[in-house]
């Protein structure tokens, strides 16, 4: 039977109650740099680094060899310049043996409006996609996505240049073959995930939208499979896990947000599911 087990604490503390390579994806959003300190911890960009090497024993620990750690991290300006604190914390990772596997962008359409002298409107984040090893479990079909109209007007009447592969006109080295897309409806997305964000009152100041979880727990994990999110927060990726029929740990280190994380899966239907929630 699928389980979500939700608890309140550090996650480095709680984390040590679970078997090594217990998950097989881990995939979060840890607190943002010097922001949102109203409202919990924050680190100081500078610091940043060392922040997320203080979990890298456990996260290490407990993940599959096989398995992936998905973080979603945004830098910050700082005296209008961008700081390159979030660069610097994924070179910290790969010196400590985490494989830096592909950068994943987040696009906000509905990002919010403004003016900023020296730059545009901030509409996208980082997801970073760590592993332990070159070859780890992804299930690329579960992500396809249909073909689009234009493929069946251009696929139809292919000319002389679209038999066999063809180089790019550019002289980039790029080529491509078309006749291997005929009959073809799915094919892989990209690595950009276009999601607004969220804008309903969770109770939680940076929630981000279950589907940015559920992209990640369906490209790297398997229905029955374990997913952690150490900085689960409103709980997000416990409702992603549970719609996708993964078991889920969720930990966050503030009572707050526990109790919203209980009362989100308690909205939903928990069939065939066991829930568990801790206070230590
Ligand atoms: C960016 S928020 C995560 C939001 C979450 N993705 C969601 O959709 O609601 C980061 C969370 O990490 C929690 N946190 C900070 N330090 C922690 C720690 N040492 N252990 C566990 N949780 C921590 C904060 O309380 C905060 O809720």
């Amino acid at each position: 039977m699928l389980k979500t087990e939700v608890y309140l604490g550090d996650a480095r503390e709680v984390l040590k109650r679970f078997p090594d390579g217990y998950f097989n994806l881990i995939v979060t959003s840890p607190p943002y740099s010097d922001a949102r300190g109203k409202h919990y911890d924050s680190v100081k960009p500078n610091d940043y680094p060392s922040f997320i090497l203080g979990f890298h024993d456990e996260f290490w620990r407990v993940l599959a060899d096989d398995g992936s750690l998905v973080m979603n991290l945004k830098d910050r300006v700082v005296h209008g310049v961008r700081h390159r604190f979030v660069w610097h914390t994924i070179e910290a990772m790969s010196n400590t043996g985490w494989l830096s596997i592909d950068d994943y962008v987040w696009v906000k359409p509905n990002s919010m409006p403004g003016y900023w002298p020296n730059r545009l409107r901030n509409e996208w984040e980082y997801c970073f996609h760590l592993t332990k090893k070159s070859k780890f479990a992804m299930y690329q079909d579960a992500v396809r996505r249909p073909i689009g109209g234009w493929a069946r007007k251009r696929l139809r009447k292919l000319n002389s240049k679209d038999s066999g592969r063809h180089n790019s006109e550019t002289r980039s080295g790029f080529g491509r073959d078309l006749q291997k897309w005929v009959g073809k409806e799915l094919v892989l997305p990209g690595n950009t995930i276009r999601i607004p964000s969220v804008s309903e009152n969770l109770g939680h100041p940076s929630a981000f939208p279950v589907g940015l979880p559920e992209f990640f727990i369906k490209l790297f994990t398997k229905q029955g499979d374990f997913v952690l999110d150490p900085f689960a927060g409103s709980g997000s990726t416990g409702i992603a896990a549970e719609q996708s029929g993964r078991n889920v740990v969720l930990i966050d280190n503030k009572k707050e947000y526990v109790e919203i994380m209980k009362q989100r899966l308690n909205q939903t239907n928990s069939q065939g599911r066991v829930r568990c929630f801790s206070d230590t």
